[in-house]
């Protein structure tokens, strides 16, 4: 764990530079607007530990995979979101000595993510090499109101006599990614024009082919300006220099406007003449017009996605943390985009989608943005329908199953561990889950109409044609898979898979008896499915015959058919400086060991609640969690709801201090590589879940509010079925108005209440 973060409840705050955690605090202050993204990377070069990272939604290359032994069934590619052209640096020299910040001496320095207006500041005062003196300031943000536009204005002060400055602001293309298997560089220069003020700089990925236009302007205030003005050109870069003289104490400000636009989102004629309307719209509006409504955009958005804690600065900075990353990371205006692990923090899982979507990040959408934005989540596995057939088809599935890829940017599986790609089935299930939690949660259920039901018929066939009948068990069962624990592979009957396997089943002969009573509709999904009623006895013979392992003397369920021969000793054992034990110990060690990496059982039992006592959760709770190391960023959320629901709070904010500032601490020591953004709407849910105990059961919205000793207060608001409720709670009392046009009838601890519309309910706390 590291500490050196400024607790703040709206900032990120370095004050003083370490550059050994240099690639954590790029990490932690990425800038995004839902469309494109950036590491909080210096503006100057950089010659010390960085990640240089900037990424575009959608565009990504097919880089070819590299594996050791080939199985038949990998896929050819891994497809990464790409590092993309730098828009927002500058290049500088100080009487002719190259600025670069890991050879200077530096006197003082801040760097603040400010999340409440998304703008990342930087001030410094250093000393060069050759001993001159100045003072930088400096600003950017990627703009919340005009998606495809990024700003930046830097200022430089001289602390020394005469110093001769010389600046180039620049476009540049010529960029790696850190991750690319053969070193290659996956951009090619199509287009450019260079103008003394900007230019622009069109470039195509190879192979995928998409083009992107990126267009600047830039204006340079303050100090003696000299005429000498040079432009810059080579491939896939372009930049103008500019030469300003500052006497001791003067400064000099540039300000650099950029828009970047894309063939994934506009016709590819049009890009050059898009990219510089928006440009020239912009410049026209000003740098502080555009600074201006970026910042309300954010006020807006945080007005219903915010949640305050009162009391703990260090939970209160960590919620907004991840919520702040989440809402930078996907906007959810276009079904084609998903959420990638890292969004645009890193290049680590390529930028691609995974489980963590339906799993994890839905919820948090569902509740905090307007219908459609969650939606489009789901939409995006109905686009990839017909590729998750073929992908079943080329391990040997037949008759339209789906197998939904482990990980995707097209809806081709891009993942090549076996142990992974072809045995981690159990990520369909979290498909077919989230396809009844968008209905439970919302109860709208059009999407079943519009493609849902034949995801979930062709899940239902995959999980038919995965499982075989054991003559020795009298059951059926699943074999050789590996559930959410990455820790074990290769397993029989993991339990999680099992429930989720026969839960889908189940789930997906419910939905067809309901959509079933449109006849015509119904007559159309057959059509497209080809399908058979009979499917159906198979089905439910297999939800009826299952094969669930569970250990009645400990009162659990098993892990799978092997667990309990491993040898059981608490993580508590393992001496501190071995863990992370997946950067300790040989993967052979890990295998062997009863360490779990996240939720698995537990995972089923955090979808499937209402199936299982307070007990049961509890015992199995108290089993596996002193056995689970949490070396999955999507492990402590879920650990923390379940403590919550079994009453065990301390252990629930122990797990909620661990999500909320996995990164900002580095517990996994990997945020280096990038921010766990999908983990983060696992953060969200510990508070909403957790806490306040949020759930929906039957059309209605229930809450089951606790307050952890360490706070004094929190509150939220979330939309539910055209209600906005604004929750909050303290020792005192636990108030939630309804902003709706009309009356909502809740359930609080065990009983309902009505709240007229926009009326305000307010319970006093008994104790
Ligand atoms: C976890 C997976 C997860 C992936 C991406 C892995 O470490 O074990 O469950 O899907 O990270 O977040």
């Amino acid at each position: 764990m590291k500490q050196y973060i400024v607790k703040d409840p709206w900032k990120i705050i370095e004050d003083r530079f370490h550059p050994e955690h240099n690639r954590i605090t790029e990490s932690l202050c990425s800038l995004g607007n839902g469309y494109f993204g950036q590491r909080g990377n210096f503006e100057e070069h950089y010659s010390g530990y960085t990640l240089q990272g900037n990424y575009i939604s959608g565009i990504y290359y097919p880089d070819k995979t590299i594996v050791g032994w080939w199985k038949n069934g990998y896929p050819e590619y891994f497809a990464k979101v790409l590092n993309s052209v730098n828009w927002s640096s500058v290049d500088i020299w100080i009487n002719k000595q190259r600025l670069d910040i890991a050879k200077c001496t530096i006197i003082a320095f801040n760097r603040t993510l400010d999340m409440r207006q998304g703008i990342l500041y930087r001030s410094i005062e250093l000393e060069l090499p050759n001993g001159e003196k100045v003072k930088i300031n400096t600003q950017r943000f990627c703009s919340y109101t005009c998606k495809e536009l990024g700003a930046m204005q830097y200022s430089i002060e001289s602390l020394s006599h005469d110093l001769e400055i010389r600046i180039r602001t620049f476009l540049d293309f010529d960029v790696k990614n850190e991750d690319a298997n053969y070193d290659e560089k996956f951009w090619l220069e199509k287009d450019k024009k260079i103008t003394k003020d900007g230019g622009y700089l069109i470039s195509e990925t190879k192979k995928t082919g998409f083009r992107v236009c990126a267009s600047y302007k830039y204006i340079i205030s303050g100090g003696d300006l000299s005429s000498d003005h040079k432009s810059i050109e080579r491939d896939n870069y372009l930049g103008n220099e500019t030469v300003v003289r500052l006497q001791k104490g003067e400064s000099t400000n540039i300000q650099k406007l950029a828009t970047i636009t894309t063939s994934f989102h506009h016709p590819e004629a049009n890009l050059a003449e898009l990219s510089t309307d928006l440009l020239q719209y912009n410049t026209h509006l000003g740098y502080q017009n555009c600074l201006d409504q970026h910042i309300s955009a954010w006020e807006q958005k945080w007005e219903s996605s915010d949640i305050e804690i009162k009391g703990d600065v260090a939970a209160q900075q960590g919620i907004r943390f991840n919520i702040f990353h989440l809402n930078q990371s996907y906007t959810g205006e276009n079904p084609d985009l998903n959420i990638g692990p890292k969004g645009f923090t890193g290049e680590k899982y390529g930028g691609s989608t995974y489980w963590d979507t339906e799993a994890y990040c839905l919820p948090y959408y569902q509740s905090t943005a307007p219908m459609k934005v969650s939606k489009n989540l789901l939409i995006y596995r109905y686009k990839h329908l017909q590729k998750a057939i073929e992908n079943a088809a080329k391990l040997g599935f037949k008759d339209g199953a789906a197998l939904y890829p482990m990980v995707t940017i097209n809806g081709e599986e891009c993942h090549n561990e076996w142990e992974i790609t072809f045995e981690e089935i159990h990520r369909n299930g979290a498909i077919a889950y989230a396809i009844f939690e968008h209905a439970r949660y919302t109860g709208d259920d059009s999407y079943l109409y519009e493609g849902g039901l034949e995801v979930l018929i062709a899940i239902a066939r995959f999980w038919a044609q995965r499982v075989n009948w054991s003559q020795q068990k009298q059951k059926y069962v699943i074999l050789g898979v590996t559930g959410p624990n990455e820790y074990e592979n290769n397993v029989n009957n993991n339990w999680y898979t099992n429930v989720i396997a026969t839960w889908s089943l189940e789930y997906c002969i419910a939905c067809i008896d309901h959509v079933k009573e449109q006849d015509s509709v119904w007559a159309e999904i057959i059509t497209k499915t080809n399908f058979d009623d009979t499917e159906i006895n198979k089905w439910n013979d297999i939800k009826n015959q299952i094969y669930l392992p569970n250990n009645k003397e400990l009162g659990i369920k098993l892990q799978q058919d092997g667990f309990l021969d491993k040898e059981i000793i608490p993580v508590s054992a393992i001496p501190n400086e071995e863990t992370p034990i997946n950067q300790h110990w040989s993967w052979d060690r890990i295998l062997r060991s009863c360490y779990i990496k996240q939720a698995d059982v537990l995972q089923g039992m955090y979808f499937l609640e209402d199936r299982f006592t307070t007990e049961s959760i509890k015992k199995n709770f108290e089993f596996y969690e002193p056995l689970t190391v949490h070396e999955s960023s999507l492990s402590p959320c879920v650990h923390a709801i379940l403590a919550c629901t079994i009453g065990k709070f301390e252990k629930a904010y122990e797990m909620y201090l661990r999500t909320a500032r996995l990164d900002i601490d580095d517990y996994n020591n990997d945020t280096e590589d990038g921010l766990h953004i999908t983990s983060m709407a696992g953060t969200w849910m510990s508070i909403v879940k957790g806490f306040a105990g949020m759930r929906v059961t039957d059309n209605m919205i229930s809450f089951k509010p606790h307050l952890p000793e360490q706070w004094d207060s929190y509150s939220f608001k979330i939309n539910f079925r055209g209600h906005l409720l604004h929750l909050g709670y303290d020792n005192k009392s636990l108030k939630i108005k309804n902003i709706a046009t009309k009356e909502l009838t809740l359930s609080i601890n065990s009983e309902t209440h009505t709240i007229n519309s926009n009326e305000e309910l307010v319970l006093i706390n008994k104790s």
